[in-house]
């Protein structure tokens, strides 16, 4: 039974756009894998400590010599790296704030890029799995846009899920997503491309 992990970053709940078109998209992937399961990791309800150094400790020790602080800080941690091994399909909903991801995301990130769990001698253990990051932003920065090099959030994103073995990986960029009227004018518009046989195989 595949399963699906929907990570939710948007502090805009019902009014953001990346979590419409994420909406869409688990949609489309639980319709077209019928006893598939989505599971939803909401940053914006998980308590994600920046690394400190409790957690270094977590991090760079044997488990059977962490302290009680260590074994704290780190638990987290092994419990979003568990989350994420178990998934077969990923989907990352995300804005694009001052040009890259936002500060959350990186948080989470912190805590799933793990040296000797999900890499290992350099090599990215977590592989086998697809993934799709749906950026929305209110600049456009598809290709051929004035700004195009502006957008450090994907350029990053492919970088450091690649690290860990995640390189089958696709990214909407959900540019002009303003909010407002604009804004949802926008989210129709990029349902349809979610929806359009072109996207099929980013929702497979
Ligand atoms: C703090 C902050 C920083 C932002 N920085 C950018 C940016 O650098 N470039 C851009 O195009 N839009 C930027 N935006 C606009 C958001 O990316 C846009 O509103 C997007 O729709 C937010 O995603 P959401 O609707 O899922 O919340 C920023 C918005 C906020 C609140």
């Amino acid at each position: 039974m595949p399963t699906l992990l929907a990570i939710q970053v948007s502090p805009r709940h019902e009014y953001s756009t990346s979590r419409k078109l994420s909406a869409v998209f688990v949609e489309k992937w639980l319709a077209a894998h019928p006893g598939g399961k989505a599971i939803e990791r909401d940053l914006m309800k998980t308590n994600l400590p920046f690394v400190d150094l409790p957690w270094i400790g977590g991090a760079f020790t044997p488990p059977e010599q962490h302290s009680p602080e260590s074994a704290a800080a780190i638990k987290i941690s092994n419990d979003l790296v568990a989350e994420l091994r178990a998934a077969d399909r990923i989907i990352i909903a995300t804005p694009m704030y001052n040009f890259t991801i936002p500060a959350v995301l990186k948080a989470y990130i912190d805590h799933i890029v793990r040296v000797g769990v999900t890499v290992v001698d350099n090599v990215g253990q977590l592989t086998g799995k697809k993934a799709t990051v749906i950026l929305a932003s209110g600049g456009d920065f598809s290709p051929g846009s004035p700004i195009e090099g502006y957008d450090h959030a994907s350029s990053y994103l492919r970088q450091v899920l690649g690290f860990i073995g995640i390189t089958d990986l696709d990214i909407v960029l959900a540019g002009s997503a303003r909010a407002g009227t604009s804004g949802e004018t926008a989210v129709e518009a990029f349902g349809e491309v979610i929806a359009s046989a072109a996207a099929a195989r980013v929702v497979g």
